[in-house]
Formats: C-alpha cells, structure tokens, sequence
C-alpha cells in the first residue's frame, strides 16, 4: 500500500484546499468504481467522502473495508471516512489499516466520544467527530480539543438525496465562535449550489456533497460550480 500519510499531514492538506468540496460516494456508480474515481480526479478533488452504514445506527446499510481498501491501491486522494455506526472503537483500526485519512465517529453512537477519538488519532489518522441535526453543540463544547474535525449534519445521518436543514448553519456559526479555526468544521447533507454558499459563509471549510455531483452526466460541472461558489462566498475567485 502506497497509503502512509500521518495526521499532521492529512490536516495541512485539507486546510491547504479550503474551501473544498468532498463527494460524498454513497450516490456514486458503483458498477464502475474505477471510472468514478477517474472522473472525480479529472475535477481536481482533493478528498473523498465515505459513507459508512451499518443497518443499526442508521437504518441504511452501505459498505465496509474492502471498498475503501480498493480504492487505497488506486489513489492518492484524501479519505474521509464517516462511520454511522454503533461500536465504533471495535472497528476504527481496520478502517485505517484500510486507508482511511479522515475517521469521523458519531457522538449519538457512543457514551463518551473521547476514548475513540483518541484511539483515532493515535492510529495516524485526524479525528472528527459528528452530530445529528438534532443534537447540540453544547454537547461536544469539552470535547473539541479531542477533535481535528466536527462533521455538522445538515440531515438526518442515513440517506443520500435529503433537503438541506439550515439547523447547520447556526451550529457552524457557533463552533466558529467557540473553536476559531482548529477544529476544521465540516458539512454533510443537502448540499448544492443553493446552499454552499451559507454553509462557508457560516464557517464551514469541508463540504461534502453527494447527489449534486452524481445526478451530473460530467461530474466536473457541478464540482467547479460548487467550489466557485464556494470560493466566492468568502472572496476568493475561483482558479
Ligand atoms: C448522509 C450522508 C451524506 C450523503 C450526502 O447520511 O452522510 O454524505 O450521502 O448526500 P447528499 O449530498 O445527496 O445529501
Ligand atoms: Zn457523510
């Protein structure tokens, strides 16, 4: 495996691509992962987001290890793995040994967060933590030194394809304020080129986007439009 980046690595390449827009591959082909992936790297993304679903924390089931592993073997790219999955600790080794950069656990999962957190950064990889559209911030307020990154959901964690619930954007405005730029914060669910904007505006500096990018016949349309307007919502023009 080509794959050894360490967290401190991982960390000043997703701040050195902010804003930036992850897709999310839940909504991908997955007939033909090897020309997706060719695709999304056409578009110049930096990252890839995935989805992990057990069927328990979430009532959808998607994939596990071997998907992310095979992919390892073909690319660069950053992954950033999120896991809706009950137990986590009993499985984040092997999402790293799998190639995973970015391993982000849900607070809803577990009692306390900070056990696995640390586990994850002791394996290399950067930590994120996320939180369900109802869940407060106030919750993981004494656990932001334990995080690399926050996952903000702006839907319901489980599915593809759901609205944008602008819950996130106070949430994002208030772990600006309380954490400045460390954590890196990061936004899930509903994301297209009506609502970008508001997320970075907001604070958000990873912005994963599913269904926007894969209804396209060529994913680097919708990928540039997101990522000017991403740019723009913060005054930096696009390239
Ligand atoms: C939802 C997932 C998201 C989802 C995003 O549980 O975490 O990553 O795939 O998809 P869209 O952009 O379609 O909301
Ligand atoms: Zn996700």
């Amino acid at each position: 495996m080509t794959h050894c980046r360490d967290r401190s690595e991982i960390l000043a390449q997703l701040r050195a691509a902010a804003p930036s827009v992850l897709p999310s591959l839940l909504s991908c082909d997955f007939s033909n992962l090897e020309r997706e992936l060719q695709q999304l790297q056409e578009a110049a993304v930096t990252s890839l987001h995935f989805d992990v679903m057990d069927g328990v924390f979430v009532p959808n089931f998607t994939y596990g290890m071997p998907v992310i592993a095979a992919l390892r073997d073909r690319t660069n790219l950053i992954f950033d793995v999120h896991l809706m999955i009950t137990e986590p600790a009993r499985h984040v080794k092997h999402f790293r040994d799998a190639g995973a950069d970015v391993i982000t656990i849900h607070a809803e999962a577990v009692n306390d967060p900070r056990p696995v957190l640390d586990e994850i950064r002791r394996l290399g990889a950067a930590a994120g933590l996320a939180i369900n559209p109802a869940t407060p911030v106030e919750t993981i307020e004494s656990i932001l030194p334990n995080c690399d990154v926050v996952l903000v959901m702006s839907v319901e964690a489980g599915f593809g394809g759901q609205a944008f619930n602008e819950v996130a954007l106070e949430k994002l405005k208030q772990l600006s304020m309380v954490s400045g730029s460390d954590p890196l914060l990061e936004v899930d669910g509903g994301i297209n080129v009506a609502t970008i904007g508001g997320c970075v505006e907001s604070g958000a500096q990873l912005l994963v986007v599913g269904s926007a990018i894969f209804s396209a016949e060529d994913y680097q349309v919708p990928i540039s439009e997101l990522r000017d307007v991403a740019k723009g919502a913060i005054g930096i023009s696009g390239n």
